[in-house]
């Protein structure tokens, strides 16, 4: 019946897994829409830590159906790593992981294509991932790309050969140098496709279609954060899909007028993984405090995130973009024992005073003008009701809530499930 949406509002790394893991026994099927193992969903229970790429975070629950939707890029090798990890916990996936027969695949040669573009960027390099997201979606948009569908046909090893050799001169091409075995590469790479070829593959499409006319509920979980959506986002240093709330509909094939609502996930400061602008980026102990305490390193990559005060600007411009009707705030326990926080709520641009995203928001085009309030001591990873929550702590979302037009209905106090407040 109701299909609701679930992405991230910032730069990626708001905490999306945590919430999909807890809001799970609600729904009926999780599917991801975008993206692919450059996302890192990291899950906290019973003491146990579990990092996922591509496989949807409702997969540690008994019931619910988790599905890899066609508008995901899929590297065979790192999913099977992610099915390796998950027999580690004798968990049954198999019987609730399926996967779309739309969705494309990545191939050895995309992630050394992927290296070879940032080699050839120099300074301006993205800070890709380097697992391939890009080259593959290019040769989604290309029409050369390969399918998950596609596995079930006796030439798939043809075309892919075909592809794989354009892939290699196109490596020349770039001269980076890199240096790489592709027949080991391309091992490891079938062995891992005979894996994923004892997955259910299906039309998914149709699939969710017929789930929502029996009524069950779908939670479509996405990727990254809206700040770096290919169209949205502050290009070129952006991911190469739809990680906002239209990416549901063509990652999934769901209708728009069929969602109901949309969870926008932020963190209560801002971070940030790559290159590309950051207006309220810290250089200073309070953003060495929050990469500390916040342990702020990528999921995927391990890469140190660059940190700064929450930008309500940019947050704003992801509400409305997404057309956010509940706001979920995570790791609000870091901001702990700042005795002032800052909230950027306007910019300085081109000498006026701006409270929209301008086109290009470099450091030298935009300089953050900040409202300041009073922070809590009180450590909050031991809270579990609303009413323990700190008065300034309550300041801080009314504020934000006032100028969002929307309600935080989770306040998150830490990395474990149970680290969870409903308001
Ligand atoms: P790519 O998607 O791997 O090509 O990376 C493009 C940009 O998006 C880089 O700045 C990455 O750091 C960033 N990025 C990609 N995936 C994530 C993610 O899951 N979290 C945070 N940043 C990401």
């Amino acid at each position: 019946m109701a299909v609701n949406l679930l992405l991230g509002l910032q730069w990626g790394d708001e905490g999306k897994g945590k919430i999909v893991d807890v809001l799970t026994k609600d729904y009926n099927i999780i599917a991801r829409f975008q993206g692919g193992p450059n996302a890192g969903h990291t899950l906290e229970f019973d003491g146990i830590k579990h990092v996922l790429h591509t496989i949807p975070s409702g997969i540690f629950h008994d019931k619910a159906i988790n599905l890899v939707g066609n508008g995901v890029v899929i590297d065979p090798v790192i999913f099977k790593k992610e099915l390796d990890n998950l027999n580690k916990f004798n968990l049954d996936y198999k019987s609730k992981l399926l996967i779309s027969r739309k969705a494309h695949l990545i191939l050895p040669t995309h992630r050394i294509l992927d290296a070879a573009s940032e080699a050839s960027k120099g300074k301006a390099k993205i800070g890709s991932t380097l697992k391939g997201i890009g080259p593959t979606y290019m040769d989604k948009t290309g029409r050369n790309g390969i399918r998950v569908g596609d596995l079930e046909l006796n030439d798939w090893k043809e075309r892919y050969r075909a592809l794989a050799n354009k892939h290699e001169a196109m490596i020349d091409f770039y001269d980076s140098k890199i240096e790489y075995d592709l027949v080991e590469l391309e091992n490891e790479f079938f062995e891992a496709v005979k894996v994923l070829k004892t997955l259910t593959f299906i039309d998914s499409e149709e699939y969710l279609h017929q789930a929502q006319k029996e009524g069950k509920t779908i939670l479509a979980e996405g990727a990254q954060g809206s700040l770096l959506d290919i169209d949205f986002g502050t290009y070129p240093f952006v991911t190469s899909s739809n990680t906002t709330a239209a990416g549901a509909c063509t990652g999934l094939g769901i209708a728009p007028n069929k969602i109901k609502d949309v969870f926008g996930i932020f963190k209560a400061y801002t971070t940030r993984v790559g290159s590309g602008p950051f207006p309220t980026e810290l250089f200073d102990q309070d953003g060495e405090t929050m990469a500390q305490v916040g342990h702020e390193f990528g999921a995927t990559t391990g890469r140190p995130r660059r940190c700064g005060w929450l930008d309500l600007v940019a947050l704003k411009y992801a509400v409305h973009v997404n057309g956010v009707t509940k706001l979920m705030m995570m790791k609000g326990d870091v901001l702990s024992g700042f005795k002032t926080l800052k909230i950027c709520t306007a910019y300085k641009y081109q000498g006026k005073t701006i409270t929209h995203l301008p086109y290009n928001i470099e450091p030298e085009n935009v300089t953050p003008v900040y409202t300041e309030m009073k922070g809590w001591s009180e450590d909050l990873t031991g809270m579990t009701d609303p009413s323990q929550l700190p008065k300034e702590l309550n300041e801080y979302i009314s504020f934000l809530e006032k100028e969002l037009e929307t309600p935080i209905t989770i306040v998150s106090v830490g990395p474990d499930r149970t680290q969870t407040i409903h308001r």
